[in-house]
């Protein structure tokens, strides 16, 4: 129903489905950057995010599925409720400590002191960075890709574009990496939900290049050759909903039976939707929408 009202082929690429609690972009990253972990012998994993980091959340999932503790340090003040994301990390049974946003800017040292206290008491630590967006989590992107092809070519499909949120840039590389190893026609369409355009431009050329050397298929990528929209990033800025994002989340659950979440994938269907109203894509196009989950927030941040 979405597609007639615009004008394209829609495809929604359901990776609010990947398994782990309620699925994710970041369970295909973990895939790998667990592995990773697991062999090098680790016993805990640390990582870091936002109160409402679907990453962070979903770490404490893997970690418990593969026997390691978690530890999580989140930007912010430790809030009264635990709601959203938080709730889940309590049940699942994670070490959560809160660092003050004025103080956010030296997490990583501080993680980097809380590992060497770890290894003093015998532990092997292993380190996420924020969203997971290394170049080993970005091939859980090629992989997506690979999967996504196959299942078009199943379908009949020309993939004309892949739209995503881009609040890290991990995601975006993959794909990147994914459809130049896959030699397909495709343009990811970013849209962030944090910073401008030409960070990620650069960060996620950057990403996707090492990603490449990885899998050892060296490919060209500058950031002039990544498209990023920051227009939809909302009044409000990251982490907080946005009046478009908010009409996006409605319209697909009233077409679809879909529901997006008010931080990611609703800003990205917000950029999505006023892109095909602008005549973006051509006309008749096939798009396909990664919804990349981020659920658990709703319930932190859509009250009414
Ligand atoms: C639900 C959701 N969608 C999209 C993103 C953005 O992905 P990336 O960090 O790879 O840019 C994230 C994480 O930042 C996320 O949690």
């Amino acid at each position: 129903m979405l597609s007639k009202k615009l004008g394209i082929k829609l495809y929604i690429k359901r990776d609010d489905k990947t398994g782990l609690v309620t699925g994710g972009n970041k369970s295909r990253k973990l895939e790998f950057l667990m592995a990773d972990a697991v062999n090098k012998n680790a016993d805990v994993v640390l990582t870091t995010g936002s109160l409402q980091s679907n990453h962070a959340m979903l770490t404490c999932a893997a970690a418990n599925k593969l026997g390691l503790k978690s530890v999580l340090v989140l930007k912010g003040k430790e809030p009264t409720q635990f709601q959203g994301n938080l709730l889940l990390e309590r049940l699942l049974g994670a070490e959560i400590h809160f660092v003050d946003a004025k103080e956010y800017g030296e997490v990583y040292k501080l993680m980097e002191e809380m590992m060497a206290d770890l290894r003093g008491k015998g532990k092997n630590p292993y380190f996420i960075p924020v969203g997971g967006s290394t170049p080993l989590g970005a091939v859980g992107y090629v992989a997506a890709a690979e999967e996504l092809f196959k299942q078009a070519d199943e379908m009949g499909l020309k993939v004309d574009y892949i739209v995503n949120a881009v609040g890290s840039g991990g995601t975006s590389a993959g794909l990147e990496v994914g459809v130049r190893l896959f030699e397909r026609a495709a343009r990811v369409v970013g849209i962030s939900v944090d910073s401008e355009k030409q960070v990620f431009q650069e960060q996620i050329a950057e990403i996707a290049k090492e990603c490449a050397k990885l899998i050892g298929k060296p490919i060209s990528i500058e950031p002039e050759d990544v498209i990023v929209f920051d227009e939809y990033i909302g009044e409000a800025g990251y982490g907080k909903p946005s009046k478009a994002g908010n009409s996006a989340i409605e319209l697909v659950a009233s077409c679809e039976g879909i529901i997006l979440d008010p931080v990611y994938s609703g800003k990205a269907m917000a950029g999505l939707i006023d892109l095909a109203r602008q005549g973006y894509f051509h006309p008749g196009s096939t798009v396909v929408f990664f919804h990349t989950g981020g659920i658990p927030a709703i319930f932190d941040l859509l009250k009414d």
